[in-house]
C-alpha cells in the first residue's frame, strides 16, 4: 500500500473498510477544476511572498495545467486509496513534478482548501442555476404573447373566482422566477469571502497574504475569523434553502398545469413531444414532464433537510461529518436546473384549448365581484352591495341562469339601484375590461406587464 500524505505517525494502515467508508473521491471529483484553480492561486501567493521559490511555483502550475488537461481528456487516475480529490491532485503532481510539489500544502490544510473549492464550486452552479431560470421566464413570457387576449377562469380554493387574462396569470409565475433568481444572487454576495488561509482553523505564523489569493479567486474579501472560515456551511444551507423555494414554485407550476391537462380542465394540451404513454392503457397521453417536476421539487427539499441535519449537532470547527455536505449539494443543483429546463420546454410545446376555456367561461359567475363593484359606483356601501349580488347569484343558481341573463326587471326588483347600464359589467369579457387598479388583470395594465418583462428579458 502507498504512503498516506498523512502517514507520518502511522504504524498501521487503515482497513479496507475504512478506506470505503471514508473516502470521498467517488463524488468530490466534482470539485476537480475549483480544487486546481484554488491551488494555482496559493501557489502564485507562496511564491510572492517568498515562502516558496519561483521556479517552484512555475512548475506547480505547470503540472496542475497538465493534471487538469488530464482529467478532461480522462486520463487521469481517481484513486479510492487517495481519499478525496485535493490529495488524489497533490500525490499525482508530487508523482510528476517531484520536491516543488510537496511545498503546495504550505499554510494550507483540507480544511479550507475544501471549502474553498466548494465555494468557487457553488458560485458557478448559482449562475446556472440563474441562466435556467431566466431561460424559463423568457419561454413563460413567450407564451404569455401568444396568448394576449386569452380570458381564463381565477380560482381561489379551487373554486371560480373571477376572470382573468391568462398571460396575467403567467407573468405572476415569471414574478416568482424573479425573487427566486434575486435570492440566489443575495446568497452568491454573501458566501463570496474566502476561507483560503485560515488552515486547519487557527490560521497560521507564517507570511501569507490573503488578501492576495482572495482577489485572484474573485473573492470580496478573505473570511475575517479563521474557525468560521473552516466551519461555516451556511452557505450551502443558505443556497439548498433557496433551491427549495425555486423548487416548490416549479411544483405549484407542475400541479396546475397537470390539472389543466386533465379531461376535466381540458385546458391545456401538451404536444406529443412532451408526453408519454401507458404500457397498458393505450388510448394515454400523460403530462408527465410536469409531474415529475412536482415530484423532484421533494429532492430538493431533502437536501436541505440533509444538510441542515448533518449540521445540527456540529461543535466547531471542522468535523469529517461536513464530508457529507457535497452530495445533496450536487443532487439540489442538478435537479433544480432539470426542473427547469424541462418546465421551459414543457411551455415551450404546450397549446390553450381556447374553444374549451371559452365554452367553460359562462360556468361560477365569475363576473359577480364585477357586478357589486357596479352597485358600489352607483352609491350603495359595499357589504350591501355584496349582500344584493348575493341574492342575485342566489336567484340565478334557483333558475340555472347566468348574472347577464337576468332581466332588467328581475334585477330591480333585487335593487332598485340597477340600470340598463348593468349590462356593460356583467359577462366575462366586460368584467375583465373593468379591472384597472395598478397589477390587476385589465388588459392595459398586463400589456404594460408584458412591456416591461419583454424589455427586461430582452425579448425580440
Ligand atoms: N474530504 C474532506 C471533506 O470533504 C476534506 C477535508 C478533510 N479534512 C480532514 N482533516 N480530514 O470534508
Amino acid at each position: 500500500k502507498e504512503n498516506k500524505l498523512w502517514g507520518g505517525r502511522f504504524e498501521q494502515t487503515v482497513t479496507d473498510k475504512v478506506e470505503k467508508f471514508t473516502e470521498s473521491i467517488s463524488f468530490d471529483k466534482e470539485l476537480y477544476k475549483h480544487d486546481i484553480m484554488g491551488s494555482k492561486a496559493h501557489a502564485s501567493m507562496l511564491a510572492k511572498q517568498g515562502l516558496i521559490g519561483e521556479s517552484d511555483k512555475d512548475s506547480i502550475l505547470k503540472g496542475l495545467d497538465e493534471i487538469q488537461r488530464k482529467i478532461e481528456a480522462g486520463e487521469f487516475e481517481w484513486r479510492e486509496d487517495r481519499e478525496d480529490v485535493h490529495m488524489n491532485i497533490e500525490a499525482t503532481l508530487t508523482e510528476m513534478i517531484g520536491e516543488p510539489a510537496k511545498k503546495l500544502h504550505t499554510a494550507r490544510s483540507r480544511n479550507d482548501q475544501v471549502l474553498t473549492d466548494f465555494k468557487l464550486w457553488c458560485r458557478d452552479a448559482i449562475d446556472r442555476i440563474a441562466a435556467s431560470i431566466k431561460n424559463l421566464q423568457v419561454a413563460m413570457v413567450k407564451l404569455a404573447l401568444s396568448n394576449e387576449g386569452l380570458i381564463v377562469p381565477g380560482y381561489t380554493h379551487l373554486q371560480r373566482a373571477q376572470p382573468v387574462l391568462l398571460p396575467h396569470l403567467l407573468l405572476a409565475y415569471v414574478e416568482q422566477l424573479e425573487r427566486d433568481a434575486g435570492r440566489l444572487l443575495d446568497c452568491k454576495l454573501r458566501m463570496n469571502f474566502c476561507p483560503l488561509g485560515a488552515c486547519a482553523l487557527a490560521g497560521t505564523g507564517l507570511p501569507i497574504d490573503r488578501f492576495m489569493t482572495s482577489e485572484a479567486l474573485g473573492f470580496t474579501a478573505p473570511m475575517r475569523n479563521s474557525i468560521d472560515a473552516v466551519s461555516d456551511r451556511d452557505f450551502v444551507m443558505e443556497f439548498l434553502s433557496v433551491n427549495s423555494i425555486t423548487a416548490i414554485h416549479l411544483s405549484r407550476l407542475g400541479e396546475e398545469w397537470v390539472l389543466w391537462a386533465s379531461e376535466e380542465f381540458g385546458f391545456l394540451i401538451p404536444s406529443d413531444s412532451v408526453s408519454t404513454g401507458s404500457s397498458i392503457m393505450p388510448q394515454k397521453k400523460n403530462p408527465d414532464p410536469m409531474e415529475l417536476v412536482r415530484g423532484k421539487s421533494a429532492r430538493v427539499i431533502g437536501d436541505l433537510v440533509t444538510l441542515l441535519t448533518l449540521c445540527k449537532g456540529l461543535p466547531l470547527a471542522y468535523n469529517r461529518d461536513l464530508q457529507e455536505d457535497k452530495e445533496p449539494v450536487f443532487d439540489s443543483v442538478k435537479t433544480v436546473v432539470g426542473m427547469l429546463e424541462v418546465s421551459a420546454e414543457f411551455a415551450q410545446n404546450i397549446t390553450f384549448n381556447r374553444e374549451r376555456i371559452q365554452k367553460s367561461l359562462p360556468a361560477g359567475h365569475l363576473d359577480a365581484t364585477t357586478l357589486a363593484d357596479y352597485l358600489v359606483n352607483k352609491g350603495l356601501p359595499f357589504r350591501t352591495a355584496h349582500e344584493v349580488v348575493g341574492t342575485c347569484v342566489h336567484l340565478c343558481v334557483s333558475r340555472n341562469l347566468r348574472l347577464e341573463d337576468l332581466t332588467l326587471d328581475d334585477l330591480k326588483h333585487i335593487s332598485p339601484a340597477f340600470n340598463q347600464d348593468v349590462y356593460e359589467y356583467l359577462g366575462v369579457e366586460n368584467a375583465v375590461n373593468k379591472f384597472s387598479s395598478y397589477g390587476s388583470t385589465g388588459s392595459a395594465c398586463v400589456a404594460s406587464q408584458l412591456d416591461y418583462w419583454v424589455t427586461k428579458l430582452e425579448i425580440s
